[in-house]
């Protein structure tokens, strides 16, 4: 719709910020043109009843102009050239890798001297775990921060930071920082001025004189960290007042009711995407949007301001993709993509946390029908959108898939999750996993986990007892846990760490600020002697890495792999195995793998349930050829093994 005195209040920033409509900003003048009444109708939606909606509106037009005027050339060249090759995120090129600057590598200079190590295992996007001001001994690893703009002192400046990223940018890797979207440190200057009486920024939290509506609220909200911060509201003993604080207490909650909150945050985004950011993670952005009576999750103005953030970044900073972290149950994650007319405009990317958490039910159970199950809804994935696939990152597992998709493999749900609840927590006859309960909420009984990838594979175990078959099986489950998650399509994320094996760190447990957070003991402090050890090719950390640089580099070479909705699941026709084709024009790439302790036998004809049956297949992973006939009628997968095999 035109709406004259939009257009003419636009024409005025332009001029302001003395731009050039008629040449070289030209696309961001007729892109913020054709889609400012889409903005207005979702800003309006959350703010329109505000009293100074419309000032603030106005605000939001200059914020953009000054977010596009304040983009470097460099990377808007970098825009125009990710506009032109379309969904650049979908690409089978990047491999990414989460990461503490300081625990990885002490600090953001010293990362310079890292990224030969990160090219040489084939990762190419670095997720730097948050870097912003944050309180020692308050700071939720870096996810309560005090000061959005300048980076912590233990990190180094924000100048290391700029120069991280050109360095990183020459070459070619990808940059993904978080911003921490629904609360900040109760240290922020914004809380501190609330804590000393000014209501303006007492307005930008939720705060209340008494328990009355804290209790009212406490009623249907679920407690995130139970044990270490039970409820979801704090007392500020300063102003007397409650104060909304979902995560720990000293995070509070930030009030999106409020348009200045929004437009605050907004900027700061730009702010991010002016440094290069080429990937923005938001943090928990189930939670920004808080109604009575509800979860306060997951809310329907919170997908509204996702949207209206994607339609804003859109014009002025287009090259920056948004992956919101919504770590939900299966069919809430996938909102995060946009419905109707906003599918593919919400979020570009989500974590798919519900089939990192299959992978550990599977290799717990040896049986891959729970997993299996839950595809139907994961499939539902829209084009132009992708996953973060992972099997492990900085936080907890939490098992939240629907109870149905365990009822359908025939298990009960309560007591299944019990059993892996025991087994990953070490307290499983059976089980080889050195992990531990997260989260213990006693009134629900529900639980999350913590351990390492290679603690939960049982390598922490077999190497205490020195047991050389268990240690050979459990490298096997780790290679093969994450060849799974690297060819499923989408963005596969490592942990640092584990392409080399790191087994849970318990020394947080020596330390005050971390030792009430046991999810500090898969976040380990990286020792570059161990990691040294990579160019030994029968140690056990050079086994890891070789495998796991193997896998990237086959995920480079295939085409298929990239996230173009081209993944179709196999029928095993064997409890123990799960198997996938991915496709693109003739290619196609079956990716098979075995989740229990011994042999499983695939019958061939799996291969040709999808018509054109391939008559030989060759195996990405061990370089082997295999033929497929009346005379091979099963193909044996061997123990935690697994193939990457294209039709020949
Ligand atoms: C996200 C982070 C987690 C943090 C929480 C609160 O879930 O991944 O580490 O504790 O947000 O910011």
């Amino acid at each position: 719709m035109y709406n004259y005195q939009i257009h003419q209040n636009i024409k005025a920033y332009v001029k302001e910020f003395q731009l050039d409509i008629t040449d070289l900003d030209n696309y961001f003048y007729t892109s913020f043109i054709a889609n400012v009444s889409a903005i207005q109708n979702l800003y309006n939606q959350l703010y329109g009843q505000h009293q100074h909606a419309d000032a603030h509106f106005n605000d939001l037009l200059k914020t953009i102009t000054k977010a596009y005027t304040n983009r470097s050339v460099a990377l808007k060249q970098k825009d125009a050239s990710k506009g032109a090759r379309g969904n650049w995120f979908l690409s089978n090129e990047i491999t990414g890798m989460s990461l503490y600057v300081d625990r990885f590598a002490g600090s953001l200079q010293n990362m310079n001297d890292k990224l030969d190590y990160l090219k040489d295992l084939g990762v190419n996007l670095l997720h730097l775990m948050p870097l912003f001001k944050s309180p020692e001994g308050e700071s939720d690893g870096g996810y309560a921060v005090s000061n959005f703009r300048e980076v912590d002192e233990r990190f180094g400046t924000l100048k290391d930071l700029q120069t991280l990223q050109k360095n990183m940018q020459k070459q070619d890797f990808y940059l993904m920082l978080d911003i921490v979207l629904n609360h900040t440190s109760h240290r922020h200057e914004w809380a501190e001025k609330a804590k000393a009486g000014d209501k303006y920024y007492q307005d930008f939290f939720y705060m209340f004189d008494d328990r009355y509506w804290p209790d009212e609220f406490d009623k249907t909200m679920p407690e995130v960290f139970p044990e270490s911060s039970p409820g979801s509201f704090s007392y500020v003993p300063e102003i007397n007042k409650w104060v909304m604080t979902v995560f720990h207490s000293y995070q509070w909650d930030l009030n999106y009711t409020n348009p200045a909150v929004f437009l605050a945050m907004l900027d700061t985004i730009f702010f991010y995407a002016n440094l290069g950011v080429d990937i923005l993670r938001i943090d928990a952005p189930a939670f920004i949007w808080k109604q009575l009576g509800t979860t306060c999750q997951n809310l329907p103005q919170a997908h509204t301001l996702l949207r209206l953030i994607k339609q804003c970044v859109q014009i002025a900073t287009p090259g920056m993709a948004l992956l919101g972290e919504a770590i939900v149950a299966p069919k809430a994650i996938m909102e995060y993509f946009g419905k109707d007319e906003f599918t593919a405009r919400e979020c570009d990317f989500a974590y798919n946390a519900t089939h990192m958490a299959l992978q550990w039910d599977a290799l717990a159970t040896g049986d891959t029908r729970v997993m299996l199950a839950a595809q139907h809804e994961i499939l539902q994935k829209p084009f132009g959108t992708s996953w973060i696939t992972y099997t492990r990152c900085h936080d907890d597992i939490g098992l939240g898939y629907d109870d149905y998709m365990i009822q359908q493999a025939g298990f009960n749900a309560y007591s299944h999750r019990m059993f892996l609840k025991n087994y990953y927590s070490g307290n499983h006859p059976y089980s080889k996993a050195t992990g531990a309960l997260f989260a213990f909420n006693p009134k629900t009984q529900d639980a999350r986990l913590s351990g390492s990838l290679a603690s939960l594979c049982g390598l922490e175990r077999a190497i205490k007892s020195n047991n050389k078959k268990d240690i050979k099986e459990s490298i096997n489950k780790v290679i093969m846990m994450q060849a799974h998650s690297i060819f499923l399509g989408g963005v596969p994320m490592l942990f640092y760490g584990d392409e080399v094996g790191y087994t849970n760190d318990y020394s947080y447990l020596q330390d005050e600020a971390k030792a009430y957070d046991n999810r500090w003991m898969h976040r380990p402090v990286i020792d570059w002697k161990k990691n040294e050890k990579v160019k030994d090719s029968t140690s056990i950390e050079g086994q890891i890495f070789s495998a796991t640089k193997h896998l990237i580099s086959i995920r480079k070479s295939l085409n298929a792999i990239a996230d173009y909705s081209n993944l179709q699941w196999i029928t095993p026709h064997n409890i123990h195995i799960a198997a996938y084709i991915r496709n693109q024009g003739d290619k196609r790439i079956f990716c098979v793998f075995n989740f229990s302790n011994r042999d499983a036998y695939l019958t061939w004809f799996a291969f040709k349930e999808k018509g054109n049956p391939p008559s030989k297949l060759y195996d990405h992973f061990s370089k082997k050829e295999f033929k497929i006939g009346n005379d091979n009628e099963y193909l044996i997968v061997p123990a935690y093994g697994f193939f990457i095999m294209e039709a020949l």
